[in-house]
């Protein structure tokens, strides 16, 4: 599937309401592309909460939260294409409820089990509905070798499908477990298998700077990093202001408290240019 330049955004939400993710028809300028390298290379080194360690320890996994931080990551999710289009597939003004780099390191990077993210917003947060959307920037190349993300599209109309991991309540809760690859809720190896068979698979590649929308609902995936090549992704989760769940708990970085309607304001360091 692919989306050519002209697509309005009325195209886009049909697509993404149909199938749970679409390509977006605008990707990242090379020099926006290097810009959210070096701040994402930058905040990995710091020594902070936000940053999340690969088991072993040898390699980050993951930053969340960088937009509460950092000026540029900040001004991205103030895109105004990317506020435009958010609102339009939420119906209402939107604020950033999560915020992450998925480093995948060459080698190192570990797998995502099947897992549908509404069920630790719902089950964690409180989020009323899964009236959010995940936007999704490669920030390299990302190919079949390098653990992409695979979805299964049409899985978001079927409601959650996952189950919980072993382990009580209060383990399930720990934090360290919605970021690792133990997660704590995931779709079955089993019931993902026989959605894949009915449905068929995605895999999201392309190169540097290409974006992707995906669904709350929709099941996912991605692998081992076994190849050479880093596979870092940004992940922009809008959530609708009406939306927003009434007392979260889990640290700020994975939740944010700021529930104000974000401002779109362009930035001219982040240009999107046509896919
Ligand atoms: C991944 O980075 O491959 C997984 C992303 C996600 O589950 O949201
Ligand atoms: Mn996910």
């Amino acid at each position: 599937m692919s989306s050519a330049p002209g697509t309005a955004l009325s195209e886009l939400a049909s697509a993404y309401e149909r199938d749970g993710w679409c390509p977006l028809p605008y990707r990242l300028s090379t020099s926006a592309v290097a810009l959210l390298r070096d701040r994402v290379g930058a905040i990995c080194r710091q020594a902070r909460p936000e940053v999340i360690w690969e088991k072993g320890g040898k390699a980050v996994r993951a930053i969340h939260g960088c937009h509460r931080f950092d000026e540029v990551c900040a001004a991205l999710t103030r895109h105004p294409r990317l506020v435009a289009l958010a609102e339009s597939f939420l119906g209402g003004p939107v604020y950033v409820y999560q915020f992450k780099v998925n480093l995948k390191q060459a080698r190192e990077g570990a797998a995502w089990p099947w897992h549908q993210d509404f069920a630790f917003w719902k089950r964690e947060d409180g989020m009323p509905q899964p009236d959010a959307v995940n936007i999704a920037f490669s920030l390299d190349t990302v190919h079949e070798g390098n653990g992409p993300l695979t979805v299964i599209p049409g899985s978001h109309h079927l409601g959650l499908q996952d189950m919980y991991a072993d382990g009580d309540a209060a383990q399930r809760s720990d934090w360290q477990r919605h970021v690792s690859a133990d997660l704590a809720y995931t779709v079955a190896a089993e019931r993902a298998g026989k959605l894949a068979d009915e449905l068929g698979t995605q895999l999201i590649t392309g190169p540097a700077g290409s974006i992707h929308a995906f669904h709350p609902n929709i099941v996912h995936s991605s692998t081992n990093n076994e190849s050479a090549d880093r596979r870092a992704l940004l992940l922009i989760t809008y959530n609708a202001v009406r939306n927003s769940p009434p007392a979260p708990t889990r640290p700020d970085f994975l939740v944010d408290r700021n529930t104000a309607p974000i401002v779109a304001h362009e930035d001219h360091r982040l240009e999107l240019c046509p896919s």
